[in-house]
């Protein structure tokens, strides 16, 4: 913490209605390079007191037109940081007293010595500095909120949820936006839990991992006799969802013609199974996501336009975590302790240098990735703190992906992130869908990094 507190740039309001006293201490104060405002009235006083701000009043208990301690009342309510001190006279002790109760800062009896003035000065200012510092802390603890399960300290993510919470009172139909791992299936049940359906059921179903024929008689459900296998009849998930919320993931990754059935349910409020010419209403509210850029997509004719604008009536877009630094120190503490829980562990808080290369970290896998890292972290740790070793290898500042490798020699970032994969890969035992979770990054990513690096890796 900083002590040297420089005296020089201070202003203070000094209210004496003792003139020559009054003279004399913003002197001696201006030749210690004090700027002195000198009011000789109360009424002056409460005027400038609002009308400026001080650092600090020295003001006189007793005045021709007023009282000490209501100048010492209205600084506290216009500014409580600024310290106050009183001047007190003979035989005032109980108002002094009263004062410091009233929240002076200290007080000094007549004759007042410019030095010991200087001195109180001083530490009024130390104090001060102090009292921000530790609001500042604290703000920082505060400013941590929760909904739904949902972590956030910044404006960023509250305006999300700002959202999540009109969008949840209608039955519109939304469409969440987020790169992988941002916490689109989190915000997904916030809109179905804050919504008059959450009594209804919360149906997921990720559109990316069930092959295209499966995925619509899992969606629509089928009859008997529809294909082979199909022995009863079924209903699919958008019945089950019923009163609910069904939510679509991975919306991007549907073939063409599940795409023109999509649109068609969402239009018509009813669906066909599979095998069946049979309308059935249905009437659950359609969330959907995807990390893909949609409107790309619809450039280059890989997703309907029209089913595109069907979807994106309430877009809500989460911002990368990289773009939401301030949300990183208060979801690690989360997942710190949510680790904990589940599996044990010492460490209960992270040592600065650590907290700062967390912060300082790009991120790519988002908040998963964050998740993970911290699990990773708490089996490295072995005390109560989190220290910069225990950190993996990525986040050590000079590994760290925002920094550029040094040129011409060394290691260059994607050398670090092949030999981080093939590490991890290893570490899995060439799993890759266990890499690409310890990797905090989507299956998809991770395939396509093993392409660019041109790394065989046996088990999908
Ligand atoms: N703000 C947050 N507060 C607490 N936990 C979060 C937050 N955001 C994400 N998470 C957690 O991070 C993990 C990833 O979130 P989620 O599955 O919702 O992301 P996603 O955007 O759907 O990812 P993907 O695109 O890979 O499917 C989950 O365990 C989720 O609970
Ligand atoms: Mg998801």
């Amino acid at each position: 913490m900083e002590q040297n507190i420089t005296m020089d740039k201070i202003q203070i309001l000094l209210v004496e209605d003792d003139l020559s006293l009054g003279g004399l201490l913003s002197l001696e104060l201006k030749r210690r390079g004090i700027h002195a405002v000198h009011a000789k009235t109360a009424k002056e006083a409460l005027a400038k007191l609002a009308h400026d701000t001080f650092d600090a009043v020295v003001t006189d208990l007793k005045l021709g037109d007023g009282d000490g301690l209501d100048i010492l009342k209205a600084s506290k309510q216009a500014q409580p940081e600024t310290e106050v001190l009183m001047i007190t006279g003979h035989g005032s002790i109980d108002t002094a007293v009263a004062a410091m109760k009233a929240g002076a800062f200290d007080y000094l009896p007549k004759p007042v010595v410019p030095d010991e003035l200087m001195l109180v000065l001083q530490k009024a200012m130390e104090h001060r500095q102090l009292v921000g510092e530790v609001k500042r802390l604290r703000e920082e603890v505060k400013d941590k909120y929760s909904f739904e399960g949902i972590v956030y300290a910044g404006p960023k993510m509250r305006a999300v949820l700002e959202l999540v919470q009109k969008v949840a009172a209608t039955d519109a139909t939304v469409l969440i936006l987020g790169e992988s791992g941002t916490g689109k299936e989190l915000i997904a049940r916030a809109i179905h839990e804050k919504s008059a359906r959450r009594s209804g059921s919360f149906v997921a179903i990720n559109c990316g991992a069930i092959p295209e024929g499966l995925l619509e008689s899992e969606l629509f459900g089928h009859v008997k006799g529809s294909f082979t296998g199909a022995d009863r009849n079924k209903r699919g998930l958008w019945e089950e969802a019923g009163g609910g919320t069904l939510f679509l993931d991975e919306i991007g990754e549907t073939a063409p013609a599940l795409q023109v059935k999509l649109l068609r349910a969402l239009q018509e409020g009813e669906i066909r199974r599979v095998g069946d010419n049979h309308p059935i209403k249905v009437s659950s509210r359609i969330v959907t996501a995807t990390n893909k850029d949609l409107a790309q997509h619809v450039k280059e004719g890989k997703f309907r336009e029209d089913l595109f604008y069907r979807l994106k009536v309430f877009p809500i877009q989460i911002p990368p975590l990289r773009d939401r630094a301030e949300d990183i120190l208060p979801l690690a503490e989360h997942f710190l302790r949510k680790a904990r829980k589940k599996m044990g562990g010492k460490a209960t808080r992270l040592s600065p240098e650590a907290a700062a290369a967390l912060k300082a970290y790009g991120w790519p896998g988002n908040v998963r990735e964050l998740e993970h890292a911290i699990e990773r972290i708490l089996i490295m740790a072995g005390g109560p703190t989190v220290t910069m070793g225990d950190l993996p290898p990525e986040m050590q500042p000079a590994d760290a992906p925002k920094k550029k490798a040094p040129s011409g020699t060394g290691t260059s970032l994607n050398d670090m992130e092949k030999a981080h994969i093939l590490e991890i890969l290893e570490a899995c035992g060439q799993n890759q869908v266990e890499a690409a979770k310890r990797l905090g990054i989507a299956r998809n990513t991770l395939w396509r990094k093993l392409k660019t690096y041109g790394i065989a890796s046996g088990k999908q």
